[in-house]
């Protein structure tokens, strides 16, 4: 861990009079597993899709692997990025949506390939390829001819994970990936997540409300509230003694 792979500096974000995210300062560094806590509607989705190139900005600067993301250099200093660019960047992250967001009329399999071979130009056997191997690692590989509608959620969800890895990013991101899954659901997932946590090289950024899981998988934990981030340490630290009573009050709403 040396440089961070993730940065944002002073990035301003608004949806029209609202002021989502208000000169955010927040860093990543390669390899670091680091979750996002808060409330809802603290900015923490928007963090995200910024990331995904799914969400512009407003202002400031944000740098993935050293290289500006929404922006590229011109003749005359920074200028707002090309598409070109964006795909460039978006190739290194992927991303893990709360509603798995999967292709309905594509079957599992495709869901995985569609990806790798529309956007990396990999040929379909070396797609599925990887897809199976994919399928084997999150439990599935029994699947791969199903539709998403034939699965259940926690399922689904895998092979959203699946998905998302199959373009082999060096950055994955979660948005709530078991908030939408029945209780009996949510720990095949988060085992998953759990087992690409002890990938040393990936970078992982979690929003999450599942708290015990947070703390056992990250090195370090933040506290968003109103687009800045109030407080961060380690999942001891912010766990057992936060500083802020902002942090504490959520907490106790939340471990309640
Ligand atoms: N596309 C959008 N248009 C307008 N407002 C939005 C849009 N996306 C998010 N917001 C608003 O921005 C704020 C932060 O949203 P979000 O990042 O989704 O919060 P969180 O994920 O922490 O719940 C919320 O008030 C939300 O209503
Ligand atoms: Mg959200």
């Amino acid at each position: 861990m040396s440089d961070p792979i993730i940065k944002f500096d002073k990035v301003v974000k608004r949806f029209g009079d609202l002021t989502v995210l208000d000169a955010l300062d927040f860093e990543v560094m390669r390899g670091e597993k680091v979750s996002i806590i808060g409330p809802s509607g603290s900015g923490k989705s928007t963090v995200l899709r910024i990331l995904m190139t799914l969400e512009g900005i407003d202002g400031g600067l944000v740098t993935v692997g050293g290289e500006p993301l929404w922006h590229e250099p011109g003749p005359d200093g920074l200028r707002p990025a090309s598409e070109a660019h964006l795909r460039k960047m978006r190739a290194q992250l992927g991303m893990v949506f709360q509603q798995f967001n999967l292709f309905p009329h594509m079957t599992v399999l495709r869901n995985i390939t569609e990806a790798p071979v529309k956007v990396l130009g990999l040929s379909k056997a070396d797609a599925k390829l990887r897809a199976e191997e994919l399928l084997e690692r999150v439990g599935l590989a029994d699947q791969a001819q199903k539709y998403p509608h034939q699965l259940s959620g926690g399922q689904q969800q895998r092979v959203g994970i699946a998905r998302a890895l199959a373009m082999r990013p060096s950055i994955l991101l979660f948005d709530e990936p078991t908030s939408a899954l029945d209780p009996e659901l949510v720990g095949e997932v988060l085992n998953v997540i759990g087992q690409l946590a002890e990938e040393h090289d990936l970078t992982m950024l979690l929003v999450t409300h599942e708290m015990r899981f947070a703390r056992e998988i990250s090195d370090r934990v933040c506290f968003f509230d109103q687009g800045q981030i109030r407080e961060e340490g380690t999942p001891e630290e912010l766990f057992s003694d936060p500083n802020e009573d902002r942090t504490r009050e959520f907490l106790k709403a939340v471990l309640d």
